[in-house]
């Protein structure tokens, strides 16, 4: 097995994750260095891959447990009274299995999506993308009900299932399933292409995230036309997450 690293500048993290999308999506680990970002992926074969903010690939031949090898990566996370943990380390917490998908709230954009759910009422909630269903296991921790987690990946929905979580194969790019509370953590590319869609018809509040700052305007714009409007934004580590609110 090959461990492959893909080194961008920490600048350039998100439009390396949108390039990178169908390699991420079985799951990564993301290594911080310095100026710098390396988004590790682990397969048979070292993919054909190039793109502008490319600085180098690293291939690093593993020998055992490449499989599970991102997994030691992880740790118990805790943001604010919330802890999650895999069911591998122990300790207290929620205890959400990762499957191969995108970390374990190891994240900033899933940290300050679980920031901001904790600071609001509980109500219905759909987690639009919600991979192994962390958010949505979360929300349902705190009360949030009925909660649905909504994915593109089948894998992800199964993982995500097992976590407790009532999930759907869904494209939230072509039809957003609407909830009194949405948490989105997602990325700049696709929140803008999730434009033109009904409105919702009942109040509604979205915490949208997966944008760097720089992007952070990106969700208001995409969905301001449908009647939202910035209640607030959070910044953590270079990454952005908005609360708009529909009336
Ligand atoms: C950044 S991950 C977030 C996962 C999880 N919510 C979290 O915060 O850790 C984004 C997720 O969105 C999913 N996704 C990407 N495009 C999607 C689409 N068009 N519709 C639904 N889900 C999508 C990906 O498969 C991935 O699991």
């Amino acid at each position: 097995m090959i461990r492959i690293g893909f080194r961008v500048r920490a600048q350039d993290a998100e439009v390396a994750y949108v390039r990178l999308e169908p390699l991420l999506a079985a799951g990564f680990e993301e290594v911080a260095d310095g100026e710098h970002v390396e988004l590790v992926v682990y397969g048979k074969d070292v993919p054909d891959v190039s793109f502008p903010e490319l600085v180098s690939v690293s291939r690093t031949l593993i020998a055992d447990g490449w499989s599970t090898a991102w997994h030691e990566h992880l740790a118990p996370v805790t943001v604010g009274s919330v802890t999650v943990r895999p069911p591998w380390l122990p300790g207290p917490g929620l205890v959400v299995d990762p499957g191969d998908t995108f970390g374990l709230a190891s994240h900033p954009t899933t940290q300050l999506c679980l920031a901001l759910l904790q600071e609001l009422p509980p109500t219905a909630l759909a987690d639009w993308g919600c991979g192994c269903g962390v958010l949505a296991a979360v929300g349902a921790q705190l009360g949030f009900t009925p909660v649905a987690g909504y994915e593109l990946d089948p894998a992800a929905v199964e993982t995500a299932r097992g976590n407790g979580v009532e999930a759907h194969v869904a494209d939230v790019t072509t039809g957003v399933p609407w909830a009194r509370t949405v948490v989105a953590n997602l990325t700049a590319a696709l929140i803008a292409n999730m434009g033109g869609q009904p409105a919702p018809t009942e109040p509604a509040t979205v915490v949208m995230s997966g944008v760097l700052v720089a992007h952070a305007d990106v969700p208001i714009a995409t969905f301001g036309p449908l009647g939202f409007v910035e209640r607030e934004r959070r910044e953590l580590e270079g990454w952005a997450a908005v609360v708009m609110e529909a009336a």
